[in-house]
């Protein structure tokens, strides 16, 4: 089944990114979902702790970098979506509260 947009993609499925609810579709890739967030940003750079979001979609440009629970930090554009998944934005230290 495919969105009829770039990706294949499943049932609605819910996620967790930085503990909101978010709703997603099974087996799509999980940059994906960001791009559809009104804040797109998947971690922020060292040092200078600019926000930094999916831009290849392909594996090579490394902006996309969440942590994602019992997987670690890894290439959203390279994960796709399961229900229950629990992902962080993999934010500088400098940026947290
Ligand atoms: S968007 Fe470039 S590596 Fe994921």
């Amino acid at each position: 089944m495919t969105n009829g947009v770039l990706f294949p993609s499943g049932p609605s499925v819910e996620i967790t990114i930085d503990g909101h609810v978010v709703a997603a579709n099974d087996g799509e890739p999980l940059a994906a979902v960001f791009l559809r967030l009104d804040d797109i940003h998947t971690r922020t750079s060292f040092p200078s702790a600019q926000l930094r979001a999916p831009y290849c979609m392909m594996g090579i440009c490394f902006e996309c970098v969440v942590h994602v629970e019992d997987i670690g930090a890894i290439r959203s554009c390279q994960q796709t979506v399961h229900a229950g998944m629990k992902v962080e934005r993999h934010d500088h230290p400098k940026r947290l509260k």
